[in-house]
């Protein structure tokens, strides 16, 4: 069996807010924010939703993959902003693409999230439980910012990232334009995830959900916000980020020098830059998007992927590592070959 990445898509919001922008509003400058993190812009939704962006994401991936949404089978959003409690942003999703086949669910990892739902999606796949997913990580950030607090409103921003993946058993896949891809068995594919969760240290980044309110209790309804120990979040990511990685090609039985690029989680700039130094891999081989999207937490990944497979970098047989990092605690890595 072998379980492929066939199509990416992303969406992100009409409107930009550049730092210059932000420091109008907010007591922050672009030479503060660029210097400490490397961001020098990022997208605020204004008419948009998290599902929208959703939407608009699965369809372009399902255009790359060149298959209809009645081939989807499975659809995971990995997000912490979904416009309802319920239903979630998956069923959101489903409605509307019309993937009336497919099963649908959200899950909460934060910044790791779109690695726990491709791992989640993968072991479907693997177990031949369902044949193609679709997996997503999506945010709207802005609307769980305090835009009063300048240590957390300047480093987010709004997208959403979608990945079509399906398993194949050696058969051959035809594309739109005619040309066919012939899947051996046992090649190439996702090769090794690597995950972790540290819920002890689950407070140094959080956002609280609603108070008890009920005949017992009242609390009238406040709304809460990202709270974050940007101090204690980075030691973390800097220890924890490379060493997920090495486990993760361990298991694949490869080494960094083999990976044509490492698509991380885009928190900061001087940890993805710490995290090459670590793994002792060239700079050049860490794509980035934070300098126009900023955090986009588990959109991240995915709005990387597609933007590097838009842009022609990926070929047949490239291996890449993705590796997300943030709330919960949670880390997860994964080895791709293309
Ligand atoms: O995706 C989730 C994962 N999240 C992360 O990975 C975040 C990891 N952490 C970081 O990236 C960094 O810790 C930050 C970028 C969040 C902060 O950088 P820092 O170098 O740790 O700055 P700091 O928090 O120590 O703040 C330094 C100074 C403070 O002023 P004083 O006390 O030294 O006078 C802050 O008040 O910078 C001040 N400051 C700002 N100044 C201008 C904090 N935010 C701002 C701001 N503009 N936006």
């Amino acid at each position: 069996m072998v379980i492929r990445i066939i199509g990416t898509g992303s969406s992100l919001p009409q409107q930009v807010v550049t730092n210059d922008g932000l420091a109008e509003a907010v007591d922050t400058s672009d030479e503060w924010i660029f210097s400490r993190t490397g961001i020098r812009e990022r997208h605020l939704v204004k008419e948009e939703t998290t599902a929208s962006m959703s939407v608009e994401a699965a369809e372009r991936a399902l255009i790359n993959a060149g298959i209809g949404a009645e081939e989807v089978d499975l659809i995971i959003v990995a997000t912490i902003t979904g416009d309802y409690l319920t239903p979630s942003t998956a069923c959101e999703v489903q409605a509307g693409l019309g993937a009336r086949r497919a099963v649908a669910f959200d899950i909460n990892a934060a910044c790791s999230g779109f690695l726990f739902a491709l791992h989640t999606a993968y072991a479907y796949l693997e177990t031949g439980v369902y044949r193609t997913a679709l997996v997503l990580g999506a945010e709207t950030l802005s609307k769980i910012m305090d835009w009063e607090d300048r240590s957390t409103c300047v480093l987010f921003g709004d997208g959403a990232g979608a990945a079509v993946v399906r398993a194949f058993n050696g058969e051959t896949r035809i594309r739109d334009d005619g040309s066919q891809w012939l899947e051996e068995k046992g090649k190439g594919g996702l090769l090794a995830f690597e995950q972790g969760s540290d819920g002890a240290r689950g407070k140094v980044l959080s956002c609280k959900g609603r108070e008890n309110n009920n005949l017992l209790v009242r609390n009238p309804f406040t709304p809460s916000y990202v709270k974050m120990d940007g101090q204690e979040v980075y030691k973390f990511a800097v220890s924890t980020v490379p060493a997920s990685i090495q486990r993760v090609l361990e298991k694949a039985g490869m080494e960094a020098g083999d990976m044509k690029y490492f698509v991380l989680h885009q928190a900061n700039i001087r940890i993805i830059q710490s995290v090459a130094k670590r793994l002792k891999a060239d700079e050049g081989k860490f794509p980035v998007s934070l300098d126009h999207c900023g955090n986009v937490s588990a959109a991240s990944v995915p709005i990387l992927l597609d933007e590097i497979n838009k842009k022609g970098m990926l070929e047949r047989g490239d291996k890449i590592v993705m590796a997300g990092f943030g709330g919960g605690l949670t880390w997860a890595s994964a080895v791709l070959e293309w």
